[in-house]
């Protein structure tokens, strides 16, 4: 067993856990993009980033790759965190603007505009889709092409691969490609409605989405 404290709280859990699930097992929450716990690590979005202090030092690091250290110091929340974490999701959201995790993510963080060029690539290169077609499905059908600003997940030649099976897998595993929001939009600033919703209230419109208003009925998804 390894012992290492997490926001202030000691607690000890088996040699090979990472950060993020020592977290998870006390109830503390960090958010997570790339990160599923049926594929493997890959560390790409940062999202889950924490604040690991030893001495007088302190780093940022993806809580979902790091294993845990005996005497491990961890702050999850700290001011560095946060404002690391809100410019990466900003990041994010400029190459993702529709999608709703990541618009519900910034309204939670109390970011209400995105000061970067806003690109919607549709796709923020997390690899989920990647890791479910070869590790899941064993399949590899889609991968990583091209570098820097031109890399995107393709399929070979950008034909359709003999190993697909059309099991909808990458659709399904993506953590940006959801429903939009329709009440704000990133030229005139989120709305920020998502972050006051009431969990249950159900939505008197429809009731083909999410299911949730905001704020005097406003209609949130
Ligand atoms: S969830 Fe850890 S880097 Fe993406």
């Amino acid at each position: 067993m390894v012992e290492l404290t997490i926001d202030g709280i000691k607690t000890r859990v088996p040699e090979g856990t990472t950060v993020l699930e020592a977290a998870r097992e006390m109830g503390i929450i960090i958010p997570t993009l790339c990160y599923h716990p049926s594929l493997s690590p890959y560390g790409a979005c940062r999202v889950c980033i924490v604040e690991v202090v030893e001495d007088i030092r302190s780093s940022l690091e993806a809580s979902c790759t790091l294993p845990v250290e005996q005497g491990q110091v961890i702050f999850t929340s700290s001011e560095k965190v946060t404002k690391a974490r809100k410019l990466i999701i900003e990041l994010l959201l400029a190459s993702c603007p529709n999608s709703k995790t990541l618009q519900d993510m910034a309204a939670n963080m109390g970011i209400n505009k995105v000061r970067f060029k806003i690109k919607d690539r549709g796709c923020i290169l997390c690899g989920r889709c990647v890791r479910y077609c070869k590790e899941q499905m064993k399949s590899g059908g889609i991968g990583f092409v091209g570098r820097g600003t031109s890399r995107r997940v393709a399929t070979a030649f950008d034909l359709a691969p003999e190993e697909c099976r059309n099991c909808g897998g990458c659709e399904w595993i993506c953590p940006v490609n959801e429903r939009a929001c329709m009440a704000g939009n990133l030229i005139d600033g989120l709305c920020g409605a998502c972050q006051n919703l009431k969990p249950v209230e159900t939505c008197p419109v429809c009731t083909e989405c999410s299911q949730s208003v905001g704020p005097s009925g406003h209609k949130v998804y």
